[in-house]
């Protein structure tokens, strides 16, 4: 059954099905973020159009939370509707951009869009970066951007300081667009933003959809220096704004971030043991990257020769457990792995460690 069935059949049962098949999360949110969103619909704001810029505070909040200042930004819905305005805004046709395999393939559709190429360096292997060596390599006289996912979906790997630092400079040397897909920062506490070492040519793609569990609000931002958003403005199809409950969500997810966001990090360092353990009970599967800096894991199932779109298929319809294949995020390596991440209650991550031993023991050759 292709995957596409899987998420009709998991929506059909969502209230039973441990949803673990797109880095959502369902850990409990915030009660200041109920509160306003439940205050902007007694006040009925979803009358009117959103003031464009953004609901008062929300702009400045993204900027503060990012500790940046001279950035511009437009509210998106979801961080992909940004790189979408940005893919079409900055490439033409013949375009290369240097990316990764595995990735969110979805960003190389964009790409494509545009008449461009998705360069996919492969970095299913150590370190599971995108290293400055192996992205400097990539570089040819076609080259116009580079597409940095930190940290990494699905590897869950993040990238250190001086990896940051030497692919901006890579990107400098070859006066390239810098995307640096922030998706997961929250996630990692070492995080560092590509645009500390390259502000005049990074754009940062920002989520509300990961840590503060938003992402069927559907809210996000596409930022970077002034000069560079004049010209992705020009792509932003959007000139009647955001969903005004989820510009609520978000500010209010950001005010009370202090609150939520240590909570959120200790539930993903328990599933992430918990799931660990049944990886390692299982012979010939293993966690290429540990401990995740995402909120997601990687499972290598390679050795043992099960097929990770089968495993998909039977953790959800025997488990109600849903992951995903491999072959959603990688073209070279999509057969080698499962995804699955960890911003899901206890229990839910204590099913997959049930069910993961168990499905895979089936269907072993
Ligand atoms: C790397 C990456 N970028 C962007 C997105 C899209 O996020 P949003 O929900 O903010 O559109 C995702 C979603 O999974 C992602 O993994």
């Amino acid at each position: 059954m292709a995957s596409i069935d899987n998420f009709e059949f998991a929506h059909q049962h969502r209230s039973e099905v441990a949803w673990m098949s797109q880095n959502t999360n369902t850990l409990p949110v915030h009660p200041a973020i109920l509160d306003a969103i439940r205050a902007s619909v007694d006040q009925r704001e979803f009358n009117n159009y959103p003031f464009k810029r953004g609901i008062f505070g929300l702009p400045e909040a993204i900027l503060e939370d990012l500790g940046l200042e001279g950035f511009d930004l437009v509210l998106t819905n979801g961080g992909i509707e940004g790189e979408y305005f940005a893919t079409r805004a900055l490439l033409k046709p013949g375009d290369e951009v240097i990316s990764t395999d595995p990735a969110f393939l979805p960003i190389h559709a964009q790409i494509e869009m545009c008449g461009a190429k998705a360069k996919a360096v492969d970095i299913y292997r150590k370190p599971y970066v995108l290293t400055p060596e192996r992205a400097n390599e990539a570089v040819t006289p076609a080259t116009r951007a580079l597409f940095l996912i930190d940290p990494d979906n699905p590897l869950g790997s993040g990238y250190t300081r001086s990896q940051v630092k030497g692919v901006a400079e890579v990107a400098r040397d070859h006066d390239l667009l810098l995307i640096d897909d922030i998706t997961y920062r929250d996630f990692n506490p070492d995080h560092v933003l590509a645009a500390e070492f390259y502000p005049e040519k990074t754009l940062l793609s920002y989520s509300f959809s990961k840590a503060p569990g938003l992402a069927g609000m559907r809210v996000g931002a596409i930022l970077g220096p002034t000069e560079l958003m004049k010209q992705v403005k020009r792509f932003d199809t959007n000139p009647l704004g955001v969903n005004v409950l989820a510009q609520h969500a978000a500010l209010a997810a950001l005010q009370s971030k202090k609150e939520w966001l240590p909570g959120i990090r200790k539930t993903c360092e328990t599933n992430q043991r918990t799931i660990k353990a049944a990886v390692d009970r299982v012979d010939g599967a293993s966690l290429p990257v540990f401990p995740s800096k995402a909120n997601m894991f990687a499972i290598d199932v390679g050795p043992t020769g099960v097929n990770p779109e089968a495993l998909e298929e039977r953790l959800l319809h025997d488990y109600l457990v849903h992951g995903r294949a491999g072959s959603y995020l990688s073209r070279l390596n999509g057969s080698r792995f499962f995804r699955v991440p960890f911003t899901v209650p206890e229990k839910d991550a204590k099913r997959f460690a049930e069910a993961f031993p168990e499905a895979m023991k089936k269907l072993r050759k």
